[in-house]
C-alpha cells in the first residue's frame, strides 16, 4: 500500500515502520507524504486504538530529513518544506487523540529526533542516539525541534544540544527526560506494546482528553487550566465515565467502549 512505510495492525495497535533502511530511513518527500496519509488513517480508522512509530533495520530510527533534497531549495522552498512537514505529519502526530509512541531503534537525528519528539512519549533501545545536528549543515531544525526539544529537556540543555550538534545516547536521553524507558533492542517493540496494551484498557475518550490537556501545558497555552475544567466536565457526558465509576462501585473491571 505504501512505498516507504510498512504498517501492521495487531490488537488495535498500528505499527508504522519507516522503511528506507539503506538511507537510514531519512525523511524524503515520499516518506512525509505517506506518514501524513498513515496518520489520516489512524485518525479515521476505528480499529486503530494506539500507534507505534519505528524505523526499519537495526541501525536507525530516522537519520533526519533527506539531505539530498535540500540543495535546490531557496528561502520559500525551505519554509514550505518545513510547513508541509509540520502541518501534515508532526502536528498531526502530536494532536492525535489516540496515543502515539516512538520506538527509537538507533539513530534519531534531526527530523528523526523531531519525529520522536512529536510522539506522545518515547521508548528507546540501548543503541539509540539522539541529536539535532542541523548546524553542521548551516541549518536549524524545521520540523518543530527548537520548540519540542526545549519543552522536553529545558532551555539550557536544548540550547547546548542544538548549538553543538552533539549526539547523546539512550541513557543520557532518559536522564534528560527525552525518553521514558531504555530497553535492549530486541525488547523495544514489546516494551512499547506492553505500555500501549495497558493504555488500551483505559477509557479512550478520557485518554484523548489527557493528550489535549498535556499538549496545552507543553505549549504554555494560557487557557490550559480553563480547558482542563471544560474537558473534565465533558468526560461526565460519556458512557465510559458511567461505566468506569459504576465498575469501581460494583467492584468489577470496567469495559470501555470509547463513547
Ligand atoms: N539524508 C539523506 N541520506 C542520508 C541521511 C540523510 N539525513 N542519513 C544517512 N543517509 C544515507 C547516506 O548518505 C548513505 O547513503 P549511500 O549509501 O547512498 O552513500 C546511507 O544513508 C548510509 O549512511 P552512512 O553515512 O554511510 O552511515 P554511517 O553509519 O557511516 O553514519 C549517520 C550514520 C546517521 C551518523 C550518518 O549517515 C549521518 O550523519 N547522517 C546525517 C545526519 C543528519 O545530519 N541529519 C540531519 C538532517 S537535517
Amino acid at each position: 500500500m505504501y512505498k516507504t512505510l510498512l504498517t501492521e495492525l495487531d490488537k488495535g495497535m498500528m505499527t508504522i515502520t519507516i522503511n528506507r533502511p539503506d538511507k537510514m530511513n531519512a525523511l524524503n518527500k515520499d516518506v512525509i507524504a505517506e506518514l501524513g496519509q498513515a496518520m489520516d488513517d489512524v485518525y479515521t480508522n476505528a480499529e486503530v486504538k494506539t500507534v507505534i512509530i519505528t524505523g526499519a533495520g537495526e541501525k536507525s530510527f530516522v537519520a533526519g530529513a533527506d539531505i539530498s533534497e535540500f540543495l535546490s531549495l531557496d528561502a520559500a522552498g525551505g519554509a514550505a518544506l518545513a510547513k508541509i512537514g509540520q502541518d501534515s505529519v508532526f502536528n498531526k502526530i502530536e494532536n492525535c487523540p489516540k496515543p502515539v509512541v516512538a520506538a527509537v531503534n538507533g539513530f534519531s537525528l534531526g527530523g528523526g529526533c523531531e519525529l520522536a519528539m512529536a510522539c506522545h512519549f518515547r521508548v528507546a533501545a540501548t543503541n539509540a542516539k539522539f541529536g539535532q545536528p542541523e548546524v553542521n549543515l548551516g541549518l536549524i531544525p524545521g520540523y518543530g525541534g527548537t520548540q519540542r526539544l526545549t519543552q522536553l529537556v529545558g532551555k539550557g540543555k536544548a540550547m547546548e544540544l542544538m548549538m553543538t550538534a552533539d549526539m547523546i545516547g539512550a541513557e543520557e536521553a532518559k536522564t534528560l527526560g527525552l525518553v521514558n524507558h531504555v530497553v535492549a533492542p530486541e525488547e523495544l517493540i514489546n516494551k512499547a506494546k506492553e505500555i500501549l496494551l495497558k493504555i488500551q484498557t483505559k477509557a479512550p475518550v478520557a485518554v484523548a482528553q489527557v493528550i489535549a490537556c498535556v499538549n496545552d501545558a507543553a505549549k504554555c497555552n494560557a487557557h490550559g487550566f480553563d480547558n482542563e475544567i471544560e474537558r473534565f466536565g465533558a468526560c461526565f457526558t460519556t458512557e465510559d465515565m458511567k461505566e468506569g465509576t459504576g465498575a469501581f462501585l460494583e467492584k468489577r473491571k470496567p469495559v470501555f467502549k470509547g463513547k
